[in-house]
């Protein structure tokens, strides 16, 4: 069988000299897909993205992009290499423009990235708007998406978002799940941590449950919204 286009592979690894804090743990995105990571509090989900991005070190296990290992990269190789990184905390510049924080998203490009701005406020027609004022005035939602706009300056291959509804309404939430929607649709696939299990599950063409730093389960979204025991553990029934 041939590699998901993005995978961490049987990661295993903890920060520092501290304690491995992911047993063997796989997550990975196909191209057109999108791909949610689920589980409780502490579980090890953002961690396995900061590992697959290349912010801790993995004792054992891999990372490859579109076929090439790329376990040994710093991050902003792994830029360069088309990944594009929504952390969950953080994640923009709060006393920047909306307009100078995707500008800042551009960092690795040399050549004219006007057009991929505009297509940016396609997406998003409120950053459009609100381009000339400080990021940190917009609302939750609103900063989400300079957050997503900003990761997509890059033309990255593929977009690993950590949690990019929290803290927003569930009208707001279902917006911002319709735009990533639409970005995956483009040919980029997702990789996605959501606390928002249900809904994640809903639009999720594979699904992983992280627990302990291991996983729990995995299956297509909805195979996952079906099983007993994950419904029991994790959906509250
Ligand atoms: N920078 C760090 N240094 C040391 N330990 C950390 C660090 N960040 C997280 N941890 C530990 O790693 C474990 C997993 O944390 P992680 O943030 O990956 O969980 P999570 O599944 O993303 O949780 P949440 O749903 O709250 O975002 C926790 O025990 C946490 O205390
Ligand atoms: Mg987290």
């Amino acid at each position: 069988m041939s590699d998901p286009f993005l995978i961490g592979d049987a990661m295993t690894g903890g920060y520092g000299k501290g304690p491995d804090i992911l047993h063997g743990c796989t997550i990975a995105a196909e191209k057109g897909e999108i791909a949610v990571i689920v589980g409780p509090n502490g579980a090890g989900k953002s961690t396995a993205m900061k590992a697959v991005f290349g912010m801790l070190n993995v004792n054992s296990g891999s990372v490859r992009l579109d076929g090439e290992d790329i376990t040994r990269l710093t991050p902003q190789e792994r830029v360069v290499k088309g990944m594009g990184f929504v952390p969950q905390t953080s994640n923009i510049f709060t006393s920047m423009t909306v307009e100078e924080n995707l500008e800042m998203g551009a960092f690795i490009r040399r050549d004219d990235f006007r057009d991929t701005m505009t297509q940016i406020y396609d997406l998003f027609p409120i950053l459009k708007e609100k381009r000339n004022q400080a990021a940190g005035e917009l609302s939750g939602g609103q900063r989400q998406q300079v957050a997503v706009g900003r990761a997509l300056m890059t033309k990255p291959k593929v977009l690993m978002l950590d949690e990019p509804t929290a803290g927003v309404s569930p009208i707001v939430m279902d917006e911002l799940f319709d735009r990533i929607i639409e970005v995956a649709r483009t040919g980029i696939p997702i990789l996605m941590v959501e606390q928002n299990a249900r809904q994640a599950l809903e639009i999720a063409d594979k699904a992983y449950v992280l627990v302990q730093g291991r996983n729990a389960h995995t299956g297509t979204g909805k195979e996952l919204l079906a099983d007993e025991e994950v419904r029991r553990s994790f959906l509250g029934g």
